[in-house]
């Protein structure tokens, strides 16, 4: 592996772990302005101190990212469907892989939409996106986004998914924890890191999601809802940082959480300084 896409990849994996915590915010590109995020800076700065990697589409990057914060940036490169369809796999790509480089992106992401209507056409995207990362040093992370069909999200489905993406190319996969993760795991020649869905019902089964995923074979999460839509974002995200970096058990991440609910006054605002990541 050439050295760009190996640094690329050491700045998204942290090398003393092999493991990643991605704050994931890039909703907005289909959902409009997501609860809680509607004013990305606020939602995003108290939290790039406890994020490996931050994903955003360059709008948000641009207007909501200070160039200063040192944080390695995930951009996210597909779209052109909104919410409003019903199929939303009718993506392209629209963010050219220059313009990742301007802005100086660590990586890009695709999402690929296996056994929708527009299967093929994403796929092609992810194979062209890959051609272009490859000349330029540019890792690309395919998303298994299965739209508004989230009942699809089984091991059987998601081994497919992230085959495909794997082999088409893709230098990291992000997809769904579910029941049989370690096959999907096993199946996927890349790393994989799991998104975190929909708002969970409660913090202990966001933590026993993070534990099980990573127990069974992802390298960490790109998550964005369970961490954002919480009351207490900053809590929730140093007890994932504590239960995929250092292995720390639900039990333990749970007892991290209330102890930094307990202590930590939430910073509202992007005011109160510039944001540094706490170690690497
Ligand atoms: C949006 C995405 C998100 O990055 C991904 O779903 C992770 O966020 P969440 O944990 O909220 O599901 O791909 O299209």
């Amino acid at each position: 592996m050439d050295y760009g896409l190996k640094n690329r990849i050491s700045r998204m994996i942290r090398p003393s772990t092999g493991r990643s915590v991605m704050l994931a915010c890039d909703h907005g590109y289909f959902m409009g302005p997501t609860r809680r995020l509607e004013n990305p800076r606020t939602t995003i700065a108290p939290l790039v101190p406890y994020s490996d990697v931050v994903s955003v589409t360059r709008g948000v990057l641009r207007a909501s990212v200070d160039p200063e914060w040192d944080v390695p940036i995930l951009l996210r490169v597909s779209g052109g469907t909104s919410i409003l369809q019903d199929d939303l796999s009718n993506e392209g790509i629209t963010t050219s892989m220059k313009e990742a480089v301007r802005l100086n992106a660590t990586a890009v992401s695709i999402s690929i939409f296996v056994g929708a209507p527009n299967e093929k056409e994403t796929l092609l995207n992810l194979g062209r996106l890959v051609d272009e990362g490859e000349e330029y040093g540019m890792p690309v992370m395919a998303i298994t986004a299965v739209g508004k069909e989230l009942e699809k999200r089984d091991d059987r489905y998601l081994s497919l998914a992230c085959r495909v993406a794997a082999e088409l190319g893709a230098r990291m996969v992000k997809t769904y924890y579910c029941e049989g993760f370690s096959r999907v795991v096993d199946g996927c020649p890349v790393p994989v890191v799991v998104a975190g869905g929909p708002k969970l019902d409660t913090e202990a089964d966001v933590f026993r999601l993070v534990r099980s995923a990573i127990e069974e074979g992802a390298v960490g999460v790109d998550m964005g809802r369970n961490i954002w839509q919480n009351d207490h974002p900053v809590a929730v995200i140093k007890a994932i940082d504590a239960i995929v970096h250092e292995g720390a058990t639900e039990k333990e991440a749970m007892g991290l959480f209330l102890e930094s609910k307990a202590k930590t006054q939430e910073l509202a605002s992007p005011a109160a300084g510039r944001p540094q990541r706490s170690r690497r």
